[in-house]
């Protein structure tokens, strides 16, 4: 549903789209990505966005209404990357505001809780529902949260790592409580969206000059770096 025939100007519009908001604070980046965090009630959504963006985590279960979310920059090369990341809330109460934002993510971290087999078994039905509200060229990591619970454990890596191969997804085990792997989903997939903006944007001298294994870091570069190619 809703292909649009470049990432480039997806990514002008979503770049225009945030600073016309004027959302205060820093509006000088390269890039904006919009990312979306999906799954069920209770799979971890807010705690990985937390444990990644706050570097913080509470066992408090405080279910999100709507929808929220989170800005975080990194960089790849000399390449300023604004993250714009969407929180939704799992409940199915919320679902018609919440596929309203589907619309213009470039990436989606689909998650489920490996303690969880519903929320498992529920990973086929949010697929579909990227297919149908967001644009073909979203990518997507599927992210089995609260590996540090191996003891309840009811969905094992395998299963996981099948799914994730047969919908055409990257795959982590993750947990947010011992910040496991969820720095590198977030990096796997922001390198997923450059390599596909690359594609899409390879007959353009300004993108395709950088080195193309450069690794994606929080800190900004010193001055002269190479070109990214994003
Ligand atoms: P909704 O907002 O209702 O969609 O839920 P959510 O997916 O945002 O879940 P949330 O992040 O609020 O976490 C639900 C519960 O799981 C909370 O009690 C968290 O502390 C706990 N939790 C989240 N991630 C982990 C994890 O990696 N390990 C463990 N052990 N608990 C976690
Ligand atoms: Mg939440």
């Amino acid at each position: 549903m809703f292909p649009n025939p470049s990432w480039g100007l997806l990514q002008m519009a979503a770049t225009q789209d945030v600073k016309g908001k004027g959302e205060g604070g820093d509006q000088n980046f390269d890039y904006m990505f919009k990312l979306l965090i999906i799954g069920n009630s209770s799979v971890g959504k807010t705690s990985f966005l937390f444990r990644y963006a706050d570097d913080a985590f509470t066992s408090a279960f405080v279910s999100t209404v709507g929808i929220d979310f989170k800005v975080k920059t990194v960089y790849k090369n000399d390449k300023r990357i604004k993250l714009q990341i969407w929180d939704t809330a799992g409940q199915e109460r919320y679902r018609t505001i919440t596929t309203a934002y589907y619309r213009g993510a470039m990436g989606f971290i689909l998650m489920y809780d490996i303690t969880n087999e519903e929320s498992f078994g529920a990973v086929q039905d949010w697929s579909t529902q990227i297919k149908t509200y967001s644009w073909d060229n979203a990518q997507v990591v599927l992210a089995g949260n609260k590996c540090d619970m191996e003891e309840e454990r009811v969905v094992s890596v395998d299963s996981g790592r099948l799914l994730a191969e047969q919908l055409g997804f990257e795959f982590f085990e993750t947990s947010a409580k011992d910040n496991i792997n969820v720095k590198q989903t977030f990096e796997r997939l922001v390198d997923l969206i450059c390599d596909k903006m690359s594609e899409s944007l390879d007959t353009d001298p300004a993108v395709t000059t950088g080195a193309p294994t450069a690794k994606l870091t929080d800190s900004a570069p010193p001055l002269q770096q190479p070109a990214c190619n994003c």
